[in-house]
């Protein structure tokens, strides 16, 4: 089999139809930002927490800090508010407001300043009769409350799934608020928790799901622990058959927030969860305190190369391929036939383990004819110079750490006889036993 052949053959193997997403013209790369939830959470307290309860003060820091700190630099855009934020009353002519005490300027002052600071504002509401932490929820007010939201120059919108009467009636809610928002003329990104509340009674349609929002959450909420992050990596992994196929741009499978700089992860496993975020094609809505965030952390998320594949144009979310000897092998394509690829270290005993990479086994393939070049990440940025299809590489990987890799493919000599022979004798394995290689 000629090269030329191989790589015809690769071409039709890797032909991928576009995916019909949400179509505002918004999250066309996964949304980057910063999201109170997880480290702030319903802290109202500004009487004794002046500096972390939920006022206006708090997102007119965090975006001073997202500008002077090269966050926004970075990609990180939207500041968003989560629960907490409103009134326990809606005004007279039936209207959400923001707390008076905790937002005297009201969100309009907060959106103009953020736009002021070349970001955007971010707001939640809910699809029930109350948010989860028990404020107004938008049931029987969506047109109000898009209207509203766009008056004041929101900018984005999660739109959570607590209190619903009954489940059926989610999917008309979140797309009467996907009408209603769009009836405004102001592009706001809708994020929903639609699948997360539907999974408990059946599984969710996530065709009308992805034409609907521009990202969604499937799974519980984060948490600040390993456990946490580990379980979302699992059921992401458990239930990839359903969830990849949707993603792409304009509609993205939500993970939750990254809870690096916070307490709960280790140095690698901060490093797993900003690797897998980036292979699973998250949106990376940072939940931390940016005004005080070690210089490790911020240079994890500030990771040029890190957040290049999150935001790679092809769009393609990537998948587990193997679990093997308590290693996890992730990939995801890239643009230009690149691959990413994440090994992660499961084990939770011992020292660091090696991985013995052979490329050839792995999907990435396709990346390494005639030759690819490989360059490490994480844990840290490594070129590994140009190899070919049977190199073996030996990756340590921490327990509960990752290592990140990019495969690109290379130019080079044709293969010889050898070679193809060699290649021969590999297609015509069947697929399991390339598998158990
Ligand atoms: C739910 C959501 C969280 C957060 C809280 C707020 O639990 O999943 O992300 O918005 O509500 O009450």
């Amino acid at each position: 089999m000629s090269r030329c052949v191989l790589s015809a053959l690769v071409a039709v193997i890797t032909f991928i139809l576009p995916v019909q997403a949400m179509d505002n013209g918004l999250a066309l790369t996964p949304t980057m930002g910063w999201l109170h939830w997880e480290r702030f959470m319903c802290n109202t307290d500004c009487d004794t927490d002046p500096h972390n309860c939920i006022s206006e003060k708090l997102y007119m820091e965090m975006a001073d800090v997202m500008v002077k700190d090269g966050w926004k630099e970075a990609g990180y855009e939207y500041v968003c508010i989560d629960d907490c934020w409103p009134s326990r009353e809606r005004d007279p002519k039936g209207r959400l407001q923001a707390d008076p005490k905790r937002f005297p300027g009201g969100i309009k002052k907060l959106a103009d300043y953020m736009h002021s600071k070349g970001l955007k504002l971010g707001i939640y509401a809910d699809v029930g009769t109350e948010t989860c932490a028990g404020y107004p929820g938008s049931l029987g007010h969506y047109d109000t409350d898009a209207e509203t939201f766009a008056q004041w120059g929101v900018d984005l919108l999660k739109f959570d799934g607590c209190n619903m009467p009954n489940w059926t009636l989610l999917a008309g809610g979140y797309i009467n608020m996907s009408i209603a928002l769009n009836k405004t003329g102001r592009s706001i990104l809708y994020s929903c928790e639609w699948p997360l509340y539907e999974w408990q009674f059946h599984q969710p349609n996530y065709t009308a799901i992805q034409q609907t929002c521009n990202h969604w959450r499937n799974f519980a909420d984060v948490y600040d622990s390993w456990s946490s992050v580990k379980t979302i990596l699992d059921w992401t992994a458990d239930h990839q058959n359903f969830i990849v196929p949707v993603a792409g741009p304009g509609g993205w499978n939500d993970p939750d927030m990254l809870v690096i700089g916070n307490f709960g992860l280790s140095r690698d496993q901060q490093e797993t969860q900003m690797a897998l975020w980036a292979i699973m094609a998250a949106p990376l809505l940072m939940s931390n305190d940016l005004r005080a965030i070690d210089s490790q952390s911020r240079q994890l998320l500030q990771n040029r190369h890190i957040i290049a594949i999150n935001q790679d144009p092809l769009g393609k979310q990537g998948t587990r391929k193997v679990k093997v000897n308590g290693f996890e092998v992730w990939e995801r394509p890239l643009s230009n036939g690149r691959q990413a690829l994440a090994v992660t270290n499961r084990q939770e005993i011992g020292g660091p383990r090696n991985f013995p990479l052979i490329l050839a086994i792995l999907l990435t393939w396709k990346s390494c004819i005639p030759q690819c070049n490989v360059t490490q990440i994480l844990p840290q940025y490594r070129e590994l110079g140009v190899q070919v299809l049977f190199t073996k590489l030996q990756l340590p990987v921490n327990p509960t750490g990752t290592a990140l890799l990019v495969i690109s493919p290379a130019t080079g000599k044709p293969c010889s006889k050898q070679q193809s022979k060699k290649w021969l004798r590999y297609l015509s394995k069947d697929k399991r036993q390339r598998e158990v290689l």
